[in-house]
């Protein structure tokens, strides 16, 4: 079962291994000043054009364009695989990588974490039993006792220390509990139990453990919900409420998710499985990744209210890096005011399976979201839908997907599609063309504007300085790149020491990224101390000149100022 590798462990690989040693274990390198160089193991040369960069930690080929970090390079030169590649530097650096050895000592704690969960499990689920007002709101919802069976919901008793009491007999008990979630400390030290008068919703990992709970109240308090928080052995990001159960069928052609607990409760309940959702955070790639070894077709049901929408639009986003690859993602918007759960239950299983059958696909999703955001009926509603496009473009793969996607929106706006798919600087570019064969003097598709280039490149090689710098404004710019900027000082802002290595590592299945290691070979102009005042500089000037711009636009095309309708 290939786990994912911890993302913290790949940031920890990349900052200790250098570059050097692991090129220059195979390659012959010549110091060039803070550089190395050597002939390019990739291409046949007489003149070495391939520099290894160690404060980076990462290489580059002027002649042939190869690149990337100290895992690309084991991939390419020793023909690795990716997960061969991280085990093969962890090894040579002593380290283990944690989801094939972790240290005996931190198994054995998950180890405890996971027997305390299932006690716990056991204590709701006993309980639930004895607590007719907490059957008695299962029946209201319309959960029959078979569903609450095999999702094995429980019930948390309206009590401080149901738990306390029955798993934390000492000290060393307590502080399990209080890293399994299961128990909450208040500032005077006071520990009790974090669940209280809620339904219990085991959450479980592929092997049926739980590694959480989802907890609903039985009356109106607040709030509605309340989900175990993130431990050692429960990641939001990954886990997918119902995903256990759902695994265990034959593989299925579709697999729908939904946003609640009662969701995938009531749908299974009425045979439209199998059926996922997640745990009151966004869809991320890790739970669209996960999906897509799972089902040919994936099928977003979302809410049909506000939140609803907005979720679905953000699912979306997510989702358009796996987009026109062999599993389809299809989006649900259910009627104004009803989820899964109550449509189910008014419509039945074969009118919802028949909504869903008429789930609109992907690009049909975006293009009518576009048009309802952008309203393209005048010019600048145009301007608006290529502007929303952009960022949405840039996500996905380069191919044949995207060049369709791209003319169908020149077709709303009324374009020519090439004429539309360089405005949005998001046209296919031709796979043959190497940057070095390329005619002097040819400039291609649209190519980010120098101030761009610029920005991104400062905030990838200097996260530290990337880190204080405010990513607000860039969402509403349109301009290639802007959305990979804001998403580098995102990351910086997270995590402030990562290498640019790791950074580029983070893009490692993000079309976003795909440019980044190139622009890795340009040496920033500034030094690293000037870094953040120029960085913040160019990130003032995009979005300035990017609105002056729009202004300016919107002035030629109707002689006013956008906002302003008086005259
Ligand atoms: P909804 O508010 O849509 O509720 O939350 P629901 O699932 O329809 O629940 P019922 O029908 O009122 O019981 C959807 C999901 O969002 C998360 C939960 O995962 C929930 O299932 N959520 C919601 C929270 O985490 N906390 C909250 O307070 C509310
Ligand atoms: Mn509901």
């Amino acid at each position: 079962m290939g786990s994912r590798i911890p993302r913290a462990f790949k940031d920890e690989l990349l900052a200790r291994a250098d570059i050097v040693e692991v090129v220059g274990a195979r390659v012959t390198l010549k110091r060039a000043g803070a550089n190395y160089k050597a002939l390019c193991p990739f291409h046949g040369e007489k003149t070495p054009s391939f520099i290894v960069s160690p404060s980076r930690g990462t290489y580059h080929c002027f002649g042939c364009g190869v690149h990337g970090n100290a895992i690309d390079f084991l991939m390419q030169f020793d023909n690795l695989s990716y997960p061969e590649a991280v085990e093969a530097l962890a090894e040579s650096l002593g380290l283990e990588v944690p989801r094939e050895a972790e240290a005996a000592e931190r198994r054995t704690e998950n180890d405890q974490l996971y027997d305390l969960l299932r006690e716990a499990d056991q204590i709701y689920r006993a309980a639930l039993r004895e607590h007719p007002e907490a059957i008695e709101y299962l029946k209201r919802r319309g959960i029959d006792g078979a569903t609450a069976g095999r999702f094995a919901m429980g019930y948390a008793p309206d009590a401080w220390d149901t738990v306390l009491k029955a798993l934390g007999g000492t000290e060393a008990r307590m502080k399990l509990l209080l890293q399994a979630g299961l128990l909450t400390e208040n500032e005077q030290g006071r520990r009790y139990d974090r669940f209280r008068n809620r339904i219990m919703f085991p959450i479980r990992d592929n092997r049926g453990r739980v590694i959480g709970f989802g907890g609903r109240v039985l009356d109106a308090s607040e709030p509605k919900y309340l989900n175990s928080p993130e431990t050692p052995i429960f990641h939001k990001r990954e886990a997918l409420y119902g995903l256990y159960e759902a695994r265990r069928q034959a593989r299925p052609k579709e697999i729908y998710v939904v946003e609640g607990y009662l969701d995938v409760a009531s749908l299974a309940q009425h045979g439209v499985e199998p059926v996922v959702a997640t745990l009151g955070t966004a869809t991320t790639p890790e739970h669209i990744r996960r999906l897509t070894r799972l089902a040919e077709r994936i099928v977003f049901c979302f809410d049909g209210d506000r939140a609803g929408r907005a979720a679905a639009w953000r699912a979306m986003e997510t989702a358009l890096p796996f987009a026109g690859g062999t599993v389809e993602l299809k989006f649900l918007l259910l009627p104004e005011g009803e989820d899964p759960d109550s449509l189910v239950r008014k419509e039945g299983a074969d009118a919802f399976r028949a909504r869903a059958a008429e789930a609109l696909p992907l690009s049909t999703f975006l293009v009518r979201e576009l048009e309802a955001r952008a309203q393209p009926d005048s010019a600048d509603g145009r301007a608006r839908l290529a502007a929303l496009a952009r960022p949405l473009l840039e996500r996905l793969p380069d191919g044949v997907y995207r060049e369709l996607l791209t003319g169908e929106l020149a077709a709303v706006v009324g374009m020519p599609a090439e004429r539309f798919a360089a405005l949005v600087g998001a046209a296919t570019k031709p796979t043959a063309a190497k940057p070095a064969a390329r005619p002097a003097g040819h400039k291609g598709p649209p190519q980010k504007s120098t101030l761009m280039r610029k920005a991104i490149r400062l905030a990838l090689h200097y996260p530290r300085a990337a880190a204080r710098v405010d990513p607000a404004g860039l969402e509403e710019v349109d301009q290639p790149g802007a959305a990979l900027l804001k998403q580098l000082l995102e990351i910086a802002q997270e995590n402030p020491h990562l290498t640019p290595a790791a950074v580029v590592e983070r893009f490692r299945d993000d079309p976003l990224g795909r440019h980044l290691g190139q622009l890795l070979a340009e040496t920033p102009l500034d030094d690293e101390a000037a870094a953040p005042t120029v960085l913040e500089e160019a990130v003032h000037r995009i979005v300035r000149k990017d609105r002056e711009r729009r202004a300016l636009a919107a002035l030629r095309e109707h002689g006013v100022p956008p906002s302003g309708g008086t005259h």
